[in-house]
């Protein structure tokens, strides 16, 4: 989608936008408009019973009086309440209403908009993003998509809204840092695995990211037995991807670091899964997309940070060389887990590659992401994702960023009552607890690999990776859930 703002008039032929608040008031644009209609859009209005709703759109398609080709009035809601979040919903409304409509361009109105609760230039960039978002699709394999579904709205322009150049810049490098998590995260298990996971990212060198890749013997030497064993019974060797951003020119050291989940595919293991619904395993490295989005976005841009990425790549499959149930292995930090259930994987990926990026960057704040438990879709749905951590400070900036962007969490308790319950009798620990709790006692699994003083946040976000049916700014599929998170979360903690 290209943006362009500034513009002062409409071009003919191309679809017009307008505003209306609660109780179907017009903006001052949309007022001149209906006069110059002789009153269309007031009808308009009062026929479709629209009431200004946010979001809520009413379209009049090619009227006499105007040269545009179709005007559509979209309600702002409550005078003094339209905020950013408001405005990405009513761009993606208007990216989902016009993206395959025929209309190419459309220009929206902000002349005369007022009573908003931020300034228009923000508004105005905030509805670019939110269409931006919305637009994304993912057509690929897709050789036979019929003409009439095939999108048409290539560009959006945005009249009246002042400067803003700045914000725009601020917010267009998420359009793809998301778009590019999406990708990852919508490619079937054939296409992304391990290595082509990691060749994916390899050129976020050119935006001046360090990447480094451990491979298998660097792995074994490093003594992951943990994510070797959820490895082993792939034919896909595993990866450790460690992706870095410095634009702090060597100044600050690394303080934070991101670690994702990233299983390519989850078939369970020898603890396999039901047939029905296992396609979806394919987004199983949904962490590990939102932590690569998420250095592109900060590289994109040129965040004023230095943080680290890394993502444990694995293919959790069942084939002659896979671990059992009951199997013993030793992790790097040299704790041993008994592997009651092969389909708790995600927890032996993230053990390891946090105690590696400890012993390597020494951080002081990790947050890990990951499509961990199913028990975190019964408790919250797909509207936060979980949140659990050692550090007030940490849970509350987290939250706080998640309130900013749309990537909401939700914090769980930790506590030894919970930890007692992955004890083994064989073992340090086993790998899973009784089906009671289920996202705390994966949580204290992870807990129980993170230094002393190291501030650290989980993020289940197997609720949030993926949408089976259409949001404000996404259409159903991959979300890109977390990006923005960790984007303005480095944003609030480094660069403030
Ligand atoms: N990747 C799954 C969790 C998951 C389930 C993500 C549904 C998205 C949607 C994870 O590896 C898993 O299988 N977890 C098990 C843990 C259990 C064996 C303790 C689960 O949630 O059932
Ligand atoms: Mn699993
Ligand atoms: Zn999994």
């Amino acid at each position: 989608m290209r943006i362009e703002f500034g513009v002062t008039s409409h071009t003919p032929g191309t679809a017009l936008v307008v505003f209306a608040a609660k109780d179907a008031v017009l903006s001052g644009a949309a007022q001149a408009l209906d006069a110059a209609l002789g009153g269309a859009v007031a009808n308009a209005v009062k026929t479709a019973r629209f009431e200004g709703d946010v979001a809520q759109i009413v379209e009049l398609l090619a009227p006499s009086g105007t040269d545009a080709s179709r005007v559509l009035v979209v309600g702002t809601g409550k005078p003094g309440h339209a905020d950013a979040a408001i405005f990405e919903r009513i761009g993606g409304a208007l990216a989902a209403r016009l993206l395959t409509s025929g209309e190419t361009k459309a220009t929206v109105d902000f002349g005369g908009l007022s009573d908003l609760a931020l300034d228009t230039p923000k508004a105005a960039a905030h509805l670019a993003l939110g269409a931006s978002l919305r637009a994304w699709r993912f057509d690929k394999y897709r050789t036979k998509l019929p003409e009439k579904q095939k999108p048409t709205l290539t560009e959006i322009a945005i009249a009246n809204a002042g400067s803003a150049g700045q914000e725009w810049a601020r917010l267009e490098p998420l359009v793809e840092a998301v778009g590019f998590t999406r990708s990852l995260v919508t490619e079937p298990g054939n296409v992304i695995y391990p290595e082509s996971f990691v060749e994916r990212c390899r050129p976020l060198a050119d935006l001046g990211i360090k990447i480094e890749v451990l491979d298998e013997s660097e792995m074994r030497a490093a003594g992951m037995g943990a994510l070797l064993g959820v490895a082993q019974g792939s034919a896909k060797p595993p990866r450790l991807l460690v992706m870095e951003w410095d634009g702090t020119n060597g100044k600050a050291k690394t303080s934070t670091v991101f670690v994702g989940k990233g299983v390519t595919f989850d078939t369970g293991g020898i603890s396999i899964k039901p047939a029905a619904g296992m396609e979806d395993m394919k987004w199983d490295m949904g962490g590990a997309g939102a932590v690569a989005g998420a250095m592109k976005a900060l590289a994109l841009r040129r965040a004023k940070a230095r943080v680290v990425g890394i993502c444990g790549l694995v293919e959790n499959m069942p084939d002659g060389n896979a671990q059992r149930p009951g199997d013993v292995v030793t992790t790097m930090s040299g704790q041993t887990v008994e592997v009651i259930n092969t389909d708790a994987e995600g927890r032996l990926v993230l053990c390891d590659a946090i105690t590696w990026v400890q012993k390597r960057f020494n951080p002081e704040v990790i947050v890990d992401l990951a499509t961990l438990t199913g028990a975190i879709i019964i408790s919250l749905g797909h509207e936060y994702a979980g949140l659990f951590s050692n550090s007030d400070e940490l849970a509350k900036q987290l939250v706080t960023a998640g309130i900013a962007t749309g990537d909401k969490l939700w914090r769980f308790p930790l506590g030894s009552a919970y930890d007692k319950m992955i004890d083994s009798p064989i073992a340090d620990m086993k790998n899973v607890g009784s089906r009671d709790a289920g996202s705390i006692t994966a949580a204290q699994f992870i807990g129980r690999f993170v230094n002393d003083g190291v501030k650290w946040a989980h993020l289940d976000i197997a609720g949030m990776a993926w949408s089976a049916k259409a949001g404000a700014t996404w259409e159903k599929g991959a979300t890109g859930y977390g990006v923005r998170l960790l984007d303005r979360f480095v944003e609030d903690t480094l660069e403030a």
